[in-house]
């Protein structure tokens, strides 16, 4: 790929120290295949006679990064959603066997063929929305086949898709029916099994797990965590989304690289999140949904310097959002982040939370994922709802 030049932009950098947004109001950009080779004030600009194209003051960021989705999974939950509105709360959905366990039925019925063909769309409009890099999780198979089929599909999707896909072990999501009261059991039989296979399998970035009353105690996640270990693993963990559980901490102590959800922190738990540098990713679509009144401690988490990111956490149940934008404007409105940490959360911090250590700012040396939008602020893209002002995504120096 040879080199290209982008002049007359306004660069929102995201790096972190200086100027809002590491903005560079008359700047310039220089590609070379797939990396930035430069990035600065257009006056500074190198001698080249590679070709340019002139932005006309349009805004580039990071392309954005979706840092928790399960967008693999088989059919809906539109049912659930009638339910709900009827007065059903999420836990009494879930205990009725309803909830991800119904997900899973759907799930393990689909092939592979089926499960990417439904998968698409919703990553197609994510990609619509200048995301180019995007975690997905397993989760909704809960036995060691439909885990592996799903992860299958996720590393389908980075080939099929000019997209970066790092995929992540939820085994440890819910308890299935079959081992109902036999949670340990099944951590022995089939989670921890399957973990074991789909990372020999090269299936496995990291590993995931759901820290709940309805779900995992922080003993069981230990157990998952140690196995992740073992093989190398990164962790990360949904914690504190619904009551306590001191999961947050837990995540801490074992290094891992983001707590999810997290509504019902504590101060100890965003304490332990700082020691270990751990990610706060918020993931307002579900609290919208669940519609939950107790916000993440976000005032807590900046005071301690906890990196904050923000997701679609796009799922059947608790959050059937596929926008990156929408999300931006509802960590803005329901938690109250500003537009700056609303777009650090998609772009520098979500590139944290995966441990991706080449994206997220726009500094030379880094991937060249871009999204150029028809804005001149950088406040416009978390302001606007419904509304996308993409003009163009650049994945890897590609369009
Ligand atoms: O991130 N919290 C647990 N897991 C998902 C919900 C999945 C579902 O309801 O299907 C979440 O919100
Ligand atoms: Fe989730």
């Amino acid at each position: 790929m040879p080199q290209r030049i982008f002049t007359n932009a306004r660069l929102a950098t995201m790096e972190a120290d200086g100027a809002p947004y590491g903005l560079i109001p008359d700047g310039a950009l220089i590609l070379d295949g797939d990396r930035i080779l430069w990035c600065g004030a257009q006056s500074d600009l190198p001698d080249s006679d590679a070709p340019r194209e002139d932005l006309g003051g349009r805004l580039v960021t990071p392309g954005l990064i979706d840092c928790h989705s399960h967008v693999v999974f088989g059919g809906n939950r539109a049912k659930e959603f009638e339910l709900r509105l009827q007065g059903a709360s999420y836990e009494e959905v879930a205990r009725a066997g309803g909830g991800i366990v119904s997900t899973v039925r759907a799930t393990r019925a689909a092939d592979e063929a089926t499960l990417l063909a439904d998968a698409l769309p919703r990553v197609d409009a994510l990609i619509a929305e200048g995301v180019t890099s995007l975690e997905i999780k397993s989760g909704y198979g809960l036995d060691v086949e439909t885990e592996l089929r799903m992860l299958r599909v996720a590393r389908q999707i980075g080939e099929m898709r000019p997209i970066t896909i790092c995929t992540s072990f939820l085994g440890a999501h819910a308890v299935p029916e079959d081992y109902k009261g036999r949670t340990d059991a099944y951590l022995d039989e089939v989670c921890l099994p399957a973990l074991r296979r789909a990372h020999d399998a090269g299936l496995v970035d990291a590993v995931d797990g759901f820290c709940e009353g309805i779900a995992f105690s922080p003993d069981q996640i230990a157990r998952v965590f140690d196995v992740a270990h073992a093989l190398g693993l990164p962790v990360k963990l949904h914690a504190e989304q619904l009551s306590n559980l001191g999961g947050a901490a837990l995540a801490a102590s074992h290094g891992a690289l983001s707590a999810d959800h997290i509504e019902y922190l504590d101060a100890a738990g965003v304490q332990a999140m700082a020691g270990a540098g751990t990610v706060a990713v918020l993931l307002p679509g579900a609290f919208y949904t669940l519609r939950e009144t107790q916000a993440p401690p976000v005032d807590l988490l900046r005071a301690a310097g906890v990196p904050i990111a923000l997701a679609t956490d796009c799922n059947p149940g608790s959050s059937p959002l596929a926008s990156l934008l929408l999300t931006l404007n509802m960590g803005c409105t329901l938690f109250r982040l500003t537009p700056d940490e609303a777009l650090a959360g998609t772009t520098r911090n979500a590139a944290r939370a995966l441990g991706l250590t080449d994206r997220g700012v726009l500094r030379a040396g880094m991937r060249a994922d871009l999204a150029i939008w028809d804005v001149s602020e950088p406040a416009e893209l978390a302001y606007r709802i419904g509304f996308n002002p993409l003009y163009q995504r650049i994945s890897g120096g590609c369009v």
